[in-house]
């Protein structure tokens, strides 16, 4: 079991790293340790007792608690704040017990009792032994008579190690525009990242990485985490005025509270946070394999070549223009047709139709199965698009139901793409919702949900309210796990994209019930190319969906297209009745080409070479877990004459053995190619990939 009860704690040992934690002298439950994997469990350092030597520094300000709450002398930032029946603002939590479950993955619980209030806090955290992981959130219960509310209530306040000078490394973005990476030194104070969108990661990712200013994406120590929520989160980077630095996660306190009846429970989202001396790709694929192995529903299958009709025929759909585009994605080798927006009652345009997910009679008088069936005679899956959250005022759903959404009676309700949101905080609406997706999976053949959110929130109001009204953020979240939940446990074999106008729901949260994610409505492949490196910081490339699209076609090649995509889970999303034969020949191609590879794209390890985000030129590559095969993408945008493209030096191969690459003559020991690098010749808008093989 990795995780030990001392004399000093507790310690969380992972195959390489090692956290740990214990009573100080004051009796608080205090950081230790957060790094490499020591020899022995008595080999960390004991719970810092730091001393007072004045009234405005004050020793609560300087210790590092595992999970502050808002109480003492202390002015860092808590991870909880409640209110009592009382109006006592203040919560006093001192160490009760502690328990080592086993399982999988094994747990350390402990258990913290305010001194005063019936109101108990257990920190729970799991540990991902393979995976060099550690999971950490927080349940709380109301054990008194009286409601208890809740102001903030965070996952993990993460510590890194004392007397350091660190760099935050996160994603910024928006629509069109998503996962941009920043890095810049933490000083003292503040550095604030949230969401209050009610989606996650359009703008900001709930993700951080930090180091000593020195990583890059080879070595160098880096401390990494990522919060598992689909909603609004706040991550809060502290250097204090004694220069100590924690970053704390969870759901965003902004406009929340939560009334705790007694005898109830809240529970948090996870925290999943690693460290790693293999810089920041070393981190980036402990969190594809985790989540590639542990999250995904489907992660241990291939993901299949999709066709998506949204870029071709938009609203225009009908059974004729689909099985027009149909036929040709399945003689390219295509394996999923997904019918994207426009097909349901009354959708002709964007500000008609959402709620009312039934057939369009007009476009498809007998219903979706004709369609279906002809797909599937085609040797192909089908899919569908659906935005089950939203509604427009246009619709048979509102016309019945206009209390169904967010709003404020006495205010107007503002729209965006002309919908608004229903409040899925609601169990009537969520039961609306399974029973609707429910009926249209039992009816038909359909394998493949894309799951789409096309706008921010706005007056998030909840008359009617339980609880309290600000419970909705929250809630609204846990309605939408429980209706795709639902959904999912009705019909496990279905694959489920997450979409709301590309990467605006990209987080962990969201992948134990999606296996995909729409990167970017962005499909400019130059742009794309940025987008997809940000992307991959934090998530594995078989859940990163890529489609060849139309986008770009006036400037980029076709190949350079087709590779950009194909370093995810390819798709095609162009007009294919207006692609020439020959362009249509040309993607079979790399279609087929990219089923010999996507063993490795999709299990491999990622080894991002050269970063499209500060070069023109830029390259990944992919390595089977086994270190046989490998498959370098290499891409070159516009670079001013004279260029002189730098070599790649390759990574992950086992040094000691010989690898062929295709274009270069004879075999070279892995260490050759790692250290002695290899040289392409692309021009401007040039790309290549290569397959690597081991040869005995
Ligand atoms: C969003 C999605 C697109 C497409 C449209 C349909 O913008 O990101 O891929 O599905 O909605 O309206």
């Amino acid at each position: 079991m990795p995780i030990y009860t001392t004399n000093q704690g507790w310690v969380l040992e992972t195959a390489t790293t090692a956290y740990a934690l214990g009573l100080n002298q004051a009796g608080l439950l205090v950081h230790r340790y957060w790094g490499a994997r020591l020899k022995a469990p008595d080999d960390y350092p004991t719970a810092p007792n730091p001393g007072s030597w004045s009234a405005f520094n004050n020793p609560a300000q300087r210790t590092p608690e595992e999970y502050p709450g808002y109480e003492d002398i202390k002015f860092i930032d808590p991870c909880l704040k409640v209110t009592f029946a009382d109006g006592v603002r203040n919560v006093v939590l001192r160490f009760d017990s502690a328990e080592v479950r086993a399982g999988e993955p094994p747990e350390l619980r402990i258990h913290l009792r305010d001194t005063t209030y019936p109101f108990q806090a257990t920190l729970h955290y799991r540990v991902y032994e393979t995976y060099d992981l550690i999971e950490r959130a927080v349940t709380v219960t109301n054990a008194g008579d009286a409601p208890i509310t809740i102001e903030r209530i965070w996952s993990a306040q993460w510590h890194m190690p004392a007397g350091g000078n660190y760099r935050l490394t996160h994603a910024v973005g928006r629509h069109m525009d998503e996962m941009h990476i920043r890095r810049e030194p933490l000083t003292e104070g503040i550095k604030l990242l949230e969401s209050r969108r009610l989606t996650s990661s359009h703008h900001h990712s709930p993700w951080f990485a930090a180091d000593h200013g020195s990583a890059d994406e080879d070595a160098g120590e880096v401390w990494f985490s990522v919060l598992a929520w689909s909603g609004n989160w706040k991550l809060s980077a502290e250097v204090t005025d004694f220069g100590s630095t924690r970053v704390s996660m969870g759901i965003n306190d902004w406009d929340f509270a939560w009334r705790l009846e007694p005898g109830e429970v809240f529970s948090t989202p996870s925290s999943y946070a690693g460290y790693t001396v293999a810089g920041f790709g070393g981190a980036s694929r402990r969190l594809h394999d985790f989540i590639r192995d542990t999250l995904l529903p489907h992660g241990r299958t291939i993901h299949k070549v999709i066709y998506n009709s949204w870029e071709a025929t938009e609203f225009a759909v009908d059974e004729e223009s689909q099985v027009a585009l149909a036929e040709l994605a399945a003689a390219m080798g295509v394996e999923l047709f997904v019918l994207d927006d426009g097909w349901f009652h009354g959708r002709d345009h964007d500000a008609a139709g959402l709620g009312d997910w039934w057939p369009d009679e007009r476009k498809f008088p007998n219903g979706l199965t004709p369609l279906i069936e002809r797909v599937n005679k085609l040797g192909m899956e089908f899919g569908l698009w659906v935005e089950p959250e939203m509604v427009n005022p246009d619709s048979e759903l509102y016309r019945a139901h206009p209390d169904w959404v967010l709003h404020f009676p006495t205010r107007a309700r503002t729209e965006a793409r002309n919908q608004l949101i229903l409040n899925i905080a609601r169990t009537d609406v969520q039961d609306y919702l399974i029973d609707q997706l429910d009926r249209l999976l039992a009816q038909h053949n359909i394998t493949f949900i894309k799951w789409d959110m096309n706008r921010n929130v706005s007056e998030p109001g909840w008359p009617g309210a339980a609880g309290d009204p600000r419970e909705v953020w929250v809630r609204y979240v846990h309605g939408l796990y429980r209706i795709w939940g639902t959904l999912r446990d009705r019909h496990p074999d279905v694959i489920w994209q997450s979409c709301s106008g590309g990467a605006g729901r990209a987080d962990l949260g969201i992948l134990r019930l999606a296996d995909q994610i729409w990167v970017s409505d962005n499909t400019e492949p130059t742009a794309r190319l940025a987008i997809q490196e940000g992307f991959s910081q934090i998530f594995p490339a078989i859940t990163m969906e890529a489609w060849v699209t139309d986008m770009g076609a006036e400037y980029v090649p076709f190949e350079f297209r087709c590779h950009v995509s194909m370093c995810g889970t390819l798709g095609i999303g162009g007009h294919l009745v207006h692609w020439t034969p020959d362009r249509r020949a040309e993607a079979a191609r790399w279609i087929a080409h990219y089923k010999g590879i996507r063993h490795i794209v999709q299990f491999g390890d990622l080894f991002r070479l050269r970063s499209p985000q500060a070069h023109p030129y830029s390259a990944l590559q992919y390595v089977s877990k086994d270190r046989s095969e490998s498959v370098l993408f290499a891409f070159r945008t516009h670079l001013p004459p004279p260029a002189q493209l730098p070599p790649l030096y390759l990574r992950g191969l086992d040094p000691d053995l010989a690898y062929e690459i295709e274009g270069f003559a004879g075999a070279r020991s892995g260490s050759a190619w790692m250290n002695g690098g290899l040289s392409l010749e692309l021009a401007d808008f040039g790309s290549a990939v290569r397959r690597i093989r081991r040869v005995e």
